[in-house]
Formats: C-alpha cells, sequence, structure tokens
C-alpha cells in the first residue's frame, strides 16, 4: 500500500549521498516466491556530503538478516527503506532479504515473465530488489552470483564462471542501480561477433525464448551496426567482451539500457518478414541503436539524479535519429518524427501534463519518461548543433566524453562543453530545458525596394509548469525561391533571440517566396501566411516541401470543417502532380498523401477558438480523402502497380518506400473498387506488411469479416502479430462502433490484460481513435476507466501511462469535458489507487 499523501521532490533539494559504494556483491537463490539476496557492499564517508542519517531504500523487502562489520545489527524500517546507525569510518554492509518475483505484477525491479526471471530497475526498481541507495549518483563496481535451476543465468559485465545451476558475473565499470540487470531462464542464444576499432573481440547473443530463434536475425545486424556507427561518427567503442541482448514479453516500455544486459520488450526487438512490418523494422533498428548508444551516453556518463533524464534521453534520441538517417532516408525520417512530435510532444506541451524537458519536481519519476523529456529533449539537441555547426558540435561532444566519463552530470556540466568549446553564452539557451510550453512563432513579410524583411514574433503560452515564459534562442533555418521555382537564398540559419526581431533580405528585384523553419528547425508551431502552392511545388528544402502539402492540407479541412468549403482544389493539385512525380523518392511520395491526424486538427481548432467536433472532424477527413481518390482516380492502379516489389523481400529503405507507396495508393483504390485489389492482396501477400495493410483496407470496406478470421487462425499462436489484430480492429472501427470493438476485444480469451503490449493494443488503439474515443455517448471514457481501475494495482506504471488519452478533455465542449471529468474522478475515487495514477489524474484534471 502507498502512502496516503505522496511526497513532491524537488530539484533544488538536490544533497548528495553521504557515502560511497566501493564494491557490491550480490548473490541471488532464485526462486518464484522465495528469492533470496544477499548483498554486501563496502561504504565509505563522502566528505563533500552534508551530514545525514544512513538511509537505504527498499520496497517490498523481507528484512532476513543485518550486519554491519559483520555484527547483527537491527535498523529501523521506515516507509520506503530503512536507517542504521553506522560508524563514522568506512564499513562493510551485509544484508539478506527475500523478495517474490512471482508475484510482482507491476514488472518493476525482479519479476518473472512466461517462466523466466528478469529485471527492470531504472528508474527506482532496485529498491524492490535489496536495501541499496538507490539514486542514479551512487556508482559501484557490482559482483553477482547467481543459483537457479536455470540454463542461461545472466547478469551485467562480463562472466566469471558459469556451471549448472550458478553463474558469477564481474562488471568493471561504475554503475549506478538502475542500470543492473538479471536474467534466468530457458533460453535459446543467437551469437555474433564484433571486433572494435582497436581490435576488441565482442560477442553477441541475442536470447530469446523457444520458438523465436527465425526472428533474431535482423536485429543482431542492427546491433552490429549500431556499434559500427558509433565508432565512426561519435568515436565511441565497445568496452566490455560481451554484449546481450534478452527479449521479454512482459515489459512496460520498449527497452533498457542495463550494462552489457540490454533487455528488450520482445516488440521492439523480434522480426521477421512474415511477422514484422517494415516500420516495425524501422523502429526495432532504431531501438537497438538507442539503447546500444546508452552505453556512452547514459551508461559511462550517466545522471546525476532523475531531474537530469533528458541528459542521457534527449541525447540518445539525437543520436538514434542520426542512425536512421544515415541508414535510411535522412527526409523521410525527420518527416517522421516531425509528425510524432506534433502528435504526442505538442499535445502533452500545450495540455496540463506540460513539463520542462528539466523538470523541477514529481511524484513518481515514471510519469516522466514522456514525449517532452525524450522527443523534444532530442530536438533542444538538434537545434543546439543547427547553432553551433556541426565542427564545433563534435568538438564539444568530445569533450563531454572526456571530461565527463564515469561521473553521474546534470545539464549544466552538458552546456559548459558547449561554452566551453565556443566561448558562446548559453544562459538564454537553457530556457528550453527550464520553461514548459510550444513558442508560437508567427511571421510577416514586407517588400519593398527590392528587400523582404521577415518580422517575426514568438509567444509561449503560460502553463501550471511555467507562469510567465521568456523568449527563446530560436534557430530559425530559412531559404527564399523565386517566382520560376529557383533557390534564390540557400538555407540560413537566423538566431532570434527577442520576443520580436526583424530579418531583412535586399538586391531582390523579384519577390521571391520565404520558406521558413526548413528541416523544421525549431520545434514551435509556426504561422506564415506562405505561397505554400508555390512552395509544394518548388522548395529545394524537402522537408518544407512536404509541409507546404501538410498546411495546405490542414488549412482546406480546417476550412471544410469550421465553413463548410470544398476541398481546396490547389491542394489537390499540387499533390497530384507530386505523387506522380516518379523522380521523387517513393516514400517522400507516400508521406505526401498523409493528412493531418484528426487530434492535430481539434487542436488547431480549439487553438483557433473554435470547439472541436470529433465527428464532424472524422467527416471532413473522409471528404478529403474521398477527394483525393477521385483526383488521383484514373492514376490509381498504374500507381499501385508501380510500386509492387518483386525483388526477395528486404525491410531496407528503398522497398519499404514502394510499399508505403503502394499501400498509400492501395487506401485511396479500395474507395473505387470496393476493396476487390486488397482482397487480391491479402491473397497474395508473403510479408506482414502487404497482409496488414490489406487487411486494413478489407476492413474499412466494410468486408474485413472473413480475412479478420483467417488473420486470428493463421496467427493465434504469435502473440506480436496478435497484438497486432487487437489492435487494427479497433483502429479501423467506425466511430460508431469503436467502443464495442474494444469492449468485444476484451472478452477475447486472448485478451491477457496484464500483458501490456496486449492491453495497449487494444486501449492504446482506442485512445488513438479520435472520432471513437470521444464518441459523444461518453462511452470511451467509461470503457478506458473501467479498465484503467482494473490494471492498477496489478500494474500501476501502466496505468498511469494510458491515463495521458484524457489530457486533451479541455478543448472539447462542455458536455465532453464532464463526461471525461466525471471518469477521472470516478479512478481517482478509488481506494488505494498508485502514486503514479494519482498524480497523472490530478495532474490532468487541475
Ligand atoms: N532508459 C530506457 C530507454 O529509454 C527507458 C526505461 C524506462 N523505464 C521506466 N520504467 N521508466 O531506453
Ligand atoms: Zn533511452
Amino acid at each position: 500500500m502507498r502512502d496516503a499523501a505522496p511526497q513532491t521532490i524537488y530539484l533544488k533539494d538536490y544533497t548528495a549521498f553521504g557515502w560511497h559504494a566501493q564494491s557490491v556483491a550480490l548473490e541471488f537463490t532464485l526462486d518464484p516466491h522465495k528469492t533470496r539476496v544477499r548483498s554486501r557492499i563496502a561504504f565509505t564517508p563522502n566528505p563533500d556530503a552534508p551530514a545525514q542519517d544512513f538511509f537505504l531504500h527498499g520496497e517490498a523487502l523481507a528484512l532476513i538478516s543485518a550486519k554491519i562489520d559483520g555484527q547483527d545489527v537491527t535498523p529501523t524500517l521506515t516507509d520506503g527503506g530503512l536507517t542504521c546507525a553506522v560508524p563514522a569510518a568506512p564499513f562493510i554492509w551485509e544484508c539478506e532479504v527475500e523478495i517474490d518475483p512471482a508475484n510482482n505484477t507491476a514488472l518493476e525491479g525482479l519479476y518473472m515473465s512466461n517462466g523466466m526471471y528478469c529485471t527492470q530497475c531504472e528508474a527506482e526498481g532496485f529498491r524492490k530488489i535489496t536495501y541499496y541507495p538507490d539514486r542514479p549518483d551512487v556508482m559501484s563496481v557490482f559482483t553477482v552470483t547467481i543459483n537457479g535451476p536455470h540454463p542461461v543465468l545472466l547478469s551485467n559485465g562480463n562472466p566469471v564462471t558459469a556451471s549448472e545451476n550458478h553463474a558469477e558475473w564481474h562488471d568493471p565499470w561504475p554503475k549506478p542501480a538502475y542500470l543492473f540487470a538479471l536474467v534466468a531462464g530457458d533460453l535459446i542464444a543467437h551469437e555474433g561477433q564484433f571486433t572494435t576499432k582497436s581490435g576488441r573481440d565482442v560477442a553477441l547473443n541475442l536470447y530469446v525464448r523457444p520458438g523465436d530463434e527465425g526472428k533474431c536475425a535482423f536485429g543482431m545486424q542492427a546491433l552490429k551496426d549500431s556499434m559500427k556507427w558509433d565508432e565512426d561518427v561519435y568515436g565511441r567503442e565497445y568496452d566490455l567482451d560481451l554484449f546481450n541482448i534478452v527479449a521479454v514479453d512482459d515489459f512496460n516500455m520498449g527497452a533498457m539500457e542495463n550494462k552489457g544486459l540490454n533487455i528488450f520488450n520482445s516488440s521492439a526487438v523480434l522480426a521477421s518478414q512474415a511477422t514484422s512490418t517494415d516500420l516495425n523494422f524501422e523502429r526495432i533498428e532504431a531501438i537497438i541503436a538507442h539503447e546500444y548508444f546508452h552505453n556512452w551516453t547514459g551508461n559511462r556518463i550517466t545522471c546525476r539524479d532523475w531531474f537530469q533524464l533528458c541528459l542521457k534521453e534527449g541525447l540518445t534520441v539525437f543520436r538514434d535519429s542520426q542512425f536512421t538517417s544515415d541508414m535510411r532516408s535522412a527526409e523521410v525520417k525527420r518527416i517522421g518524427d516531425v509528425i510524432d512530435l506534433r502528435g504526442r510532444q505538442f499535445a502533452e506541451d500545450q495540455g496540463p501534463l506540460a513539463h520542462p524537458v528539466r523538470p523541477e519536481s514529481f511524484q513518481e519519476i515514471n510519469n516522466f519518461y514522456t514525449a517532452t523529456v525524450y522527443e523534444k529533449g532530442a530536438e533542444v539537441i538538434r537545434m543546439l548543433k543547427t547553432l553551433v555547426g556541426d565542427q564545433a558540435y563534435a568538438d564539444a561532444v568530445a569533450l563531454y566524453f572526456d571530461r565527463h566519463d564515469g561521473q553521474a552530470c546534470t545539464i549544466e556540466d552538458w552546456l559548459q562543453v558547449f561554452e566551453d568549446t565556443t566561448g558562446r553564452d548559453l544562459s538564454q539557451f537553457k530556457r528550453w530545458y527550464s520553461q514548459a510550453g510550444t513558442p508560437r512563432l508567427s511571421v510577416s513579410e514586407t517588400y519593398a525596394d527590392e528587400t523582404l524583411t521577415l518580422t517575426f514574433n514568438q509567444t509561449t503560452p503560460p502553463s501550471a509548469a511555467t507562469a510567465d515564459p521568456q523568449p527563446y534562442v530560436i534557430p530559425v533555418a530559412v531559404g527564399l525561391i523565386g517566382a520560376d521555382g529557383d533557390e534564390v537564398l540557400p538555407t540560413t540559419i537566423l538566431e532570434m533571440t527577442q520576443a520580436e526581431q526583424s530579418f531583412t533580405f535586399s538586391n531582390l528585384p523579384i519577390r521571391p517566396a520565404a520558406s521558413i523553419l526548413r528541416g523544421f528547425s525549431a520545434p514551435v508551431v509556426l504561422a506564415h501566411d506562405a505561397d505554400n502552392a508555390h512552395l509544394l511545388a518548388h522548395d529545394t528544402d524537402s522537408f518544407n516541401r512536404w509541409e507546404a502539402g501538410r498546411t495546405l492540407a490542414r488549412n482546406a479541412l480546417l476550412g471544410m470543417i469550421t465553413k463548410g468549403t470544398r476541398p481546396d482544389p490547389a491542394y489537390l493539385d499540387g499533390i497530384y502532380t507530386l505523387v506522380n512525380d516518379t523522380t521523387l523518392d517513393p516514400a517522400y511520395r507516400a508521406l505526401m498523401l498523409g493528412l493531418p491526424s484528426q487530434s492535430e486538427l481539434a487542436n488547431a481548432l480549439h487553438e483557433a477558438g473554435h470547439t472541436p467536433e470529433p465527428d464532424i472532424i472524422h467527416a471532413a477527413v473522409e471528404t478529403m480523402r474521398e477527394a483525393l481518390a477521385k483526383k488521383l482516380g484514373d492514376a490509381l492502379p498504374e500507381l499501385y502497380a508501380a510500386n509492387q516489389v518483386s525483388d526477395s523481400y528486404q525491410p531496407d529503405a528503398t522497398q519499404s518506400g514502394a510499399r508505403a507507396l503502394g499501400n498509400a495508393a492501395l487506401s485511396l483504390l479500395t474507395r473505387r473498387d470496393a476493396g476487390a485489389q486488397a482482397q487480391a492482396q491479402y491473397d497474395s501477400a508473403d510479408n506482414m506488411t502487404q497482409q496488414l495493410a490489406a487487411l486494413a483496407n478489407l476492413i474499412r470496406a466494410g468486408r474485413g469479416d472473413t480475412a479478420v478470421k483467417a488473420f486470428e487462425t493463421q496467427w493465434k499462436d504469435d502473440r506480436l502479430v496478435m497484438d497486432k489484430w487487437f489492435g487494427l480492429q479497433v483502429i479501423e472501427a467506425d466511430p460508431e462502433d469503436a467502443f464495442e470493438v474494444a469492449a468485444g476485444l476484451t472478452e477475447h480469451p486472448d485478451f491477457n490484460w496484464k500483458n501490456p503490449n496486449r492491453f495497449r493494443a487494444v486501449f492504446g488503439s482506442l485512445a488513438l481513435h479520435h472520432a471513437g474515443f470521444h464518441h459523444a455517448s461518453g462511452a470511451g471514457y467509461a470503457l478506458l476507466a473501467d479498465w484503467l481501475i482494473k490494471l492498477d494495482p496489478v500494474n500501476p506504471q501502466t496505468t498511469a501511462r494510458m491515463c495521458s488519452a484524457f489530457q486533451t478533455w479541455k478543448r472539447y465542449d462542455t458536455d465532453r469535458q464532464s463526461l471525461i471529468k466525471a471518469q477521472v474522478q470516478r479512478i481517482l475515487a478509488t481506494p488505494n489507487l498508485s502514486r503514479d495514477t494519482t498524480e497523472m489524474l490530478s495532474r490532468i484534471i487541475s
């Protein structure tokens, strides 16, 4: 049971721990309900820390015994840990506890998944394994002994000895407890090998459950590519003889970078042609890279405290986005990232959950593994690189590695290496870390005497987290396009530092079109009355060319919704030309056919002072798709046919791009042929991308029943594919039925709601179904609330994350607002509601 009044923790209250942990020895004797953990820790007083009681974190532990320097002691058990009188000199702490991994449904600490033992310690899970100073600034060298009747017994670092039912591991690199990991079970290794640039041979293993051996090859290659890339681009080499990855079915998040023993949600690593889509492959490659890159940005240099989470996450997301850009198409990656940022981070930053990239307080740190910390955190680093330039960025990062290797650091340390490298004062830039909210950047143009003047205005709406936001440093990438489509001014970075600022461009005999915020050079909402049709046809910046189309589409849809106008012919003509331009990358053309999400439109309406009506938004998007299908009409069969891949399947950028365009064409074609082509594709598909796209179209065309059953029969034993089956039926449901489809799926015998992937397949999809979730009846809200109440005592972390479905409630009409509020209050009134869920819902409703 949790505290009645949850504690708020503040960044400003940081104090160092009073002792150093010189070494840690752990011994595990595994048993599903009675696992024994013995610890032996050498503590020495920390002369730099203020005087304090000796306090070790501990939760859900049964204390068996404790000793100091070999003498039994009786610690005082407190809420969340223990205190004990200790000598003023170095001492040895020994303790034995018993824990119950089989009943650990929260999936934090040591738990069991399908008969295997595994751990998740970030952020504060190690305290559920033994008493320990569970904070990232306490780093130590760990030796781990595991006893248990399992063929595979793994921990961090290098193996010391291994025999039947017994293994010893030693990790020479000092690390915080959140990077500890243990895995035990009946697993199969898919083996690989990598030689580092200085000649160290590294054994690589991807451990999976029997039956999953055929889904390892892609992940292994992604790991090798990541290791090579980090050497080539950042000069970072791997530092142990062994690198293990383990796939686990029950996992709250995507994956975890434990030193030398990464643990992955199986959905984030297992891949095969038959069972994974092209997007799955790309995501898996990115997550493997992300976790691997953490070895330097996170593990060798870690965070002083959890407020600094973006220090490792923002940087590592930025690094993995660079990797994907290099491995695949940089323009496609950038557009995908911006779509994702607008969909998740902007929604967070513009609602009641808004918080700075570096928050200043929290109750439950697990609630801050957010799009703001991760994705906006990466955008901030991207801006920093844009401002200082590529060479200074490389120099500053090299200095960071040199100066801070082995340390637990802060954002101040990170910015300092940039100040030292460039001589710049970054105090204003630092507001990107300390202020919440998405800046609105508006631009007005004047043209006279062959001179174009761009006047920029920035404002950031106040939020609960930042009452009075001050102006940011905004790198605005600008180019100018002439009337004939030529580039008059190549990309130039304007540095905006004031609330209002003008920039002039002279010697322009003919007024050019301004292409602003190229490459999405800052995470802001741009308002610019641009010549979007011209830019869609001619912009030399591929991001802004796409953005021009997106803006035309958004404006057209907003007009259709608020004024009942017809789909904009300029948009339809521009898209027609572009999509049929075979000199352009098919993946890029596929992105051009996308429309803003209905949630994004709801937000745009709200910003413009309208109350979004989900069914009207849905209808407008349908009308627009219909108009696209009509406009592209006769070109669709050819567009479809030209993008069928006949070579043997590869999940690479080229083939994925062709399939993406072929399937974008298919979805429009389905409106014209009642699903005939979709059925043909379903029947002949030899990979999941084609099969799933065909299934989606069949459902949309109202003729999916047979295929939905056939799919289930074919895939009932593959849990990752069945997650897709659960999710797709909700996503593709008619808004009138979405709630009932979701409710019906919860009755399915394979709806294992304690498995986070399966829970998210149904309810994550329902929350994403804008018109279905926000159905006027409120049935979607009530269904989600029922299940959140049920899941909370089992898995608070996943429950709390799903609560963000309610974060946009203030956008809607008063009826919907009260329906949502009633459900939020119903959940909040549940006895013993977790700290995680309580914090999330209180912030949402405040
Ligand atoms: N550090 C992991 C990653 O981003 C995420 C782990 C988060 N886990 C959690 N329970 N909060 O790669
Ligand atoms: Zn990470």
